[in-house]
């Protein structure tokens, strides 16, 4: 049931304060781009400063997992040792693994070598190798709260082309949260993000996005890195989303494993590279919650 909030109800935020002198010039502003033919956040997405709180404790256990597992990666490590590190040390910090049993996902970490694109699904088949490139994609539930994010790793010694593409992969989140800012975009981001990977001759993949989170594991928006300036939604303070865009080195086509349902590979063989921030859109441009 939705009440409409009156100007003198205390504010949906939980401030404490009357509406009219909390957040209403905020809905109305809102409002107001709708009215022009924005697309504007939908009410639910628009976190509380209480709800920001949780969502930033669960993002320093990601964070903290994160930074775990990258002292452990070592030549001859299978994925399923990570998948079990990971596994142990979110419970041993007070959390759960979002990965696990999410809509039948069978492991707590997802882990995707070169041509691998992303949920990669961890295995006592698959041993790191010299020469890999590995995204390691860690996601937490903590309180209530869910936070996400992934990192590119390295193993032994990788070849120029390799480490370039993991390289400018991690340019494009740079240079995407750069245009996180309120009252700006989602096409922003996925302009600044396409046209770095284009310019280093790089195809970012279409299909996959990333995805509003922090009540659940996904929420809108869609994060696409194909989009335009100018376009797609309005960002307001509050909103959190990751920013998580897989740049291929050759074509920009992927496909889905058929056994194993999950794994996305490239449709050329070539390798592909993803790291993931968690942010949060506040009133003066950004914050990073996880990374
Ligand atoms: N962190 C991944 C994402 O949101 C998780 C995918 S769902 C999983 O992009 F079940 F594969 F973990
Ligand atoms: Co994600």
């Amino acid at each position: 049931m939705y009440n409409k909030i009156e100007r003198n109800d205390l504010c949906w935020c939980g401030s404490g304060v009357k509406y009219k002198k909390c957040h209403a010039a905020f809905d109305e502003k809102i409002a107001a781009y709708k009215s022009k033919g924005c697309i504007v956040p939908p009410k639910n997405i628009i976190k509380t400063p209480a709800q920001i709180i949780g969502i930033r404790e669960s993002g320093k256990i990601n964070i903290a997992v994160l930074d775990f597992i990258s002292e452990q990666l070592h030549i001859g490590m299978t994925t399923e040792e990570i998948d079990r590190l990971i596994y142990e040390k979110t419970l041993a910090l007070g959390g759960i693994p979002a990965p696990l049993n999410y809509e039948g996902y069978p492991k707590s970490v997802c882990t995707s070598i070169d041509d691998q694109v992303c949920h990669g699904i961890p295995s006592s088949d698959i041993v790191l190798r010299a020469g890999d490139i590995v995204n390691i994609d860690v996601s937490t539930l903590y309180n209530g709260y869910f936070s996400d994010s992934s990192r590119m790793f390295c193993i032994g010694e990788v070849t120029p082309e390799k480490k370039k593409l993991v390289e400018v992969a991690k340019e494009c989140i740079e240079l995407g949260l750069a245009q996180v800012k309120p009252w700006g975009f989602l096409g922003d981001i996925g302009q600044a993000i396409n046209d770095h990977a284009i310019s280093h001759g790089y195809a970012i993949v279409e299909e996959i996005g990333g995805h509003g989170i922090g009540l659940a594991f996904h929420e809108e928006p869609w994060v696409s890195y194909v989009s335009e300036k100018g376009t797609d939604m309005l960002l307001v303070p509050g909103m959190v989303f990751t920013i998580e865009p897989m740049v291929n080195m050759g074509t920009n086509e992927v496909f889905v494993d058929e056994e194993d349902d999950w794994t996305v590979y490239t449709a050329d063989g070539m390798p592909s590279a993803q790291w993931e921030v968690m942010v949060l859109v506040t009133e003066e441009g950004y914050e990073v919650l996880a990374y």
